[in-house]
């Protein structure tokens, strides 16, 4: 009877994973390095239509390749182009309290704990002007269109440089 009680407090008491801010914020800011230098490569290969080619077929696995044992990662925002992005209500109610910065004034990383239990960092993304290419509000025609067949339902463009984006979301994965 004791040995039965005594089990799971031992399990209780084993060491067990905690959140690392500033590992995540490491994840996060590698994560938005390697989509910016992706995508302006592929701008330079073959222009703003070669790159939503790029977009389109590697931003998730890019956003899943920095995922670890530990972390995973994606990005989400109040306007999306790729429907897997789409936030959850929770996530919907911390990009309303960001809507309003700008890069002029940013704000910083957040660290909230989800209902699931779980932490999560979120850390905001700000429109550049090399973005505005694909998600500004003159896309030029040939990339309008391509928008439209890959995304009907994008709802991802008229931004201004400096607006805010969305969310590069790391939680923990237990
Ligand atoms: C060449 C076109 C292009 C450029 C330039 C571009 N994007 Fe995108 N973006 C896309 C496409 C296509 C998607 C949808 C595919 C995906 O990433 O999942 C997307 C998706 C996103 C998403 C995920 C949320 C959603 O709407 O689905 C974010 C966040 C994002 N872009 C931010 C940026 C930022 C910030 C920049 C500038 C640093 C940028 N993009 C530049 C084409 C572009």
């Amino acid at each position: 009877m004791h040995k039965l009680l005594i089990f799971p407090l031992i399990i209780l008491s084993l060491p067990t994973f905690s959140f690392d801010q500033k590992e995540a914020q490491t994840l996060a800011s590698n994560l938005k390095k390697n989509l910016l230098s992706n995508v302006k490569e592929a701008m330079g290969k073959g222009g703003p239509t070669n790159a939503i080619g790029f977009c389109n077929t590697n931003a998730m696995a890019l956003t899943d390749k920095e995922s670890t044992k530990n972390y995973s990662l994606s990005r989400t925002s109040l306007k999306v182009r790729n429907s897997n992005n789409t936030p959850t209500i929770e996530l919907k109610s911390y990009l309303n309290e960001f809507a309003k910065s700008s890069a002029d004034q940013p704000m910083p990383d957040k660290v909230v704990t989800l209902k699931s239990g779980k932490r999560a960092l979120l850390s905001p993304l700000y429109m550049q002007p090399a973005c505005l290419v694909c998600h500004g509000e003159k896309i030029a025609a040939p990339v309008s269109k391509l928008l439209k067949e890959l995304y009907p339902n994008d709802a991802a463009t008229g931004y201004k440089a400096k607006e805010f984006r969305g969310f590069v979301v790391v939680s923990e994965n237990e």
